[in-house]
């Protein structure tokens, strides 16, 4: 009797194991639907409803940055650059001049190499050193979020940038690259790079809303 129940036995448990792997096979195939859908909706696409509050508010997080020591500092009211992060005048009388590379024999690569000289209070350095030219100034010192948000979106006074353009700048650019390698004894800004670009991203995708 034994033995003739046995190989019964073992088919029931093959047909067991069979349905186990089939509900699991279902269950899989579910998943890869539920993929296919997240891949069908990449996470950079323009939200159909751009949300302002969210762009707003990313827009003062970016602010953060553009008035922090590192970046203000080249970007002044004045004709002079600013220094230290207390952003006093620079010291030596050093003025912008009309290409925002100085004036006859005080141009900013006498003393800005390429590379940050070690040590602190050694001139930091970068191939393209310079302030902004002084028919277009890109003044970030003193100004509002309201005004350096309108400000920075348009064209007239960016660089003819398109808003695409800015977010390239700040994301790729090696001067602003300094930003964040600033050399010895100098802080840095209060987000990283990769953290001030989702920012922008942000605000962007938002309408490049303003602060009011
Ligand atoms: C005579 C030498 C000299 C010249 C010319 C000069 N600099 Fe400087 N600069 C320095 C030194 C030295 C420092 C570092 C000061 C310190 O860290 O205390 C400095 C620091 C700076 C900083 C401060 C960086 C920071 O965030 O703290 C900026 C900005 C700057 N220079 C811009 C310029 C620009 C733009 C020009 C040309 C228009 C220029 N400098 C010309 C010597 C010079
Ligand atoms: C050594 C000086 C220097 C420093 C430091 C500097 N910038 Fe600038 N920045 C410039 C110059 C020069 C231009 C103009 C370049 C051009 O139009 O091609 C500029 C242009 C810009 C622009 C585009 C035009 C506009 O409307 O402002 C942005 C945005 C900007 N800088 C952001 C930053 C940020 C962010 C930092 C700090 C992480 C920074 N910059 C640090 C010199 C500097």
């Amino acid at each position: 009797m034994n033995s003739h129940n046995a190989p019964k036995a073992k088919r029931t448990e093959f047909r067991g194991r069979f349905g186990v792997l089939a509900r699991y096979a279902a269950a899989m195939v579910t998943f890869a639907g539920a993929l296919a859908l997240v891949a069908a909706s990449p996470a950079d696409s323009v939200p159909a409803k751009p949300d302002a509050a969210a762009s707003r508010a990313a827009f003062l997080q970016v602010y953060s940055v553009l008035t922090s020591p590192r970046c203000q500092n080249c970007h002044p009211a004045g004709d002079a650059p600013l220094q230290g992060d207390d952003s006093h005048v620079h010291i030596q009388n050093v003025k912008r001049g009309k290409d925002g590379h100085g004036v006859y024999g005080m141009r900013c690569d006498t003393c800005h190499q390429a590379a940050n000289l070690p040590g602190a209070h050694m001139p930091p350095g970068n191939p393209k050193w310079s302030l902004p030219p002084a028919a277009q100034k890109m003044t970030f010192v003193g100004r509002s979020p309201a005004e350096l948000c309108n400000q920075i979106k348009d064209p007239n006074q960016n660089g003819k940038r398109s808003l695409q353009a800015l977010l390239d700048h700040v994301a790729n650019d090696d001067l602003v690259a300094w930003g964040w390698n600033p050399g010895d004894g100098r802080t840095l800004p209060p987000l990283t790079r990769p953290e001030t670009v989702a920012q922008m991203k942000i605000w962007i995708n938002g309408g490049a809303a303003c602060p009011e």
